[in-house]
């Protein structure tokens, strides 16, 4: 499984004076942190939106091509350190549920694409 997780940098950048970091930038700043810490840095990217506009702040794991995807809203980066132990515990292939403390925040689940058996 090839878990990924994605944070969105331009969450609520509209609500603050120019200059000042968005809730995305904080939000990713708390994540990578969090991921060099644990030593998972790879398994961290920035994208511009996730679809969480309307609940910011957002982001979301994809679990390889055609997997699921996790989608989270209203993240703030104190839910760094549960969010990046989810995804790196999905990214070593463990059967990690979302934690109790994301589990209001899932915002959808894209189930994995069924591909075709030869
Ligand atoms: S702007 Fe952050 S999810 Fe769309």
């Amino acid at each position: 499984m090839k878990a990924h997780l994605f944070v969105c940098t331009t969450c609520d950048r509209y609500a603050l004076p120019p200059g000042q970091p968005t809730r995305g930038e904080q939000m990713l700043a708390a994540v990578e942190a969090e991921a060099a810490r644990l030593g998972v840095d790879p398994i961290v990217s920035s994208v511009p939106c996730v679809n969480s506009c309307p609940r910011p702040s957002g982001a979301a794991v994809r679990e390889g091509r055609g997997g699921g995807v996790f989608r989270f809203a209203r993240l703030s980066p104190a839910d760094a350190p549960a969010l990046v132990a989810f995804v790196a515990g999905r990214a070593a292939g463990k059967a990690v549920e979302v934690p109790a403390s994301l589990a209001d925040r899932v915002a959808s689940y894209v189930l994995p694409r069924t591909l075709p058996s030869a």
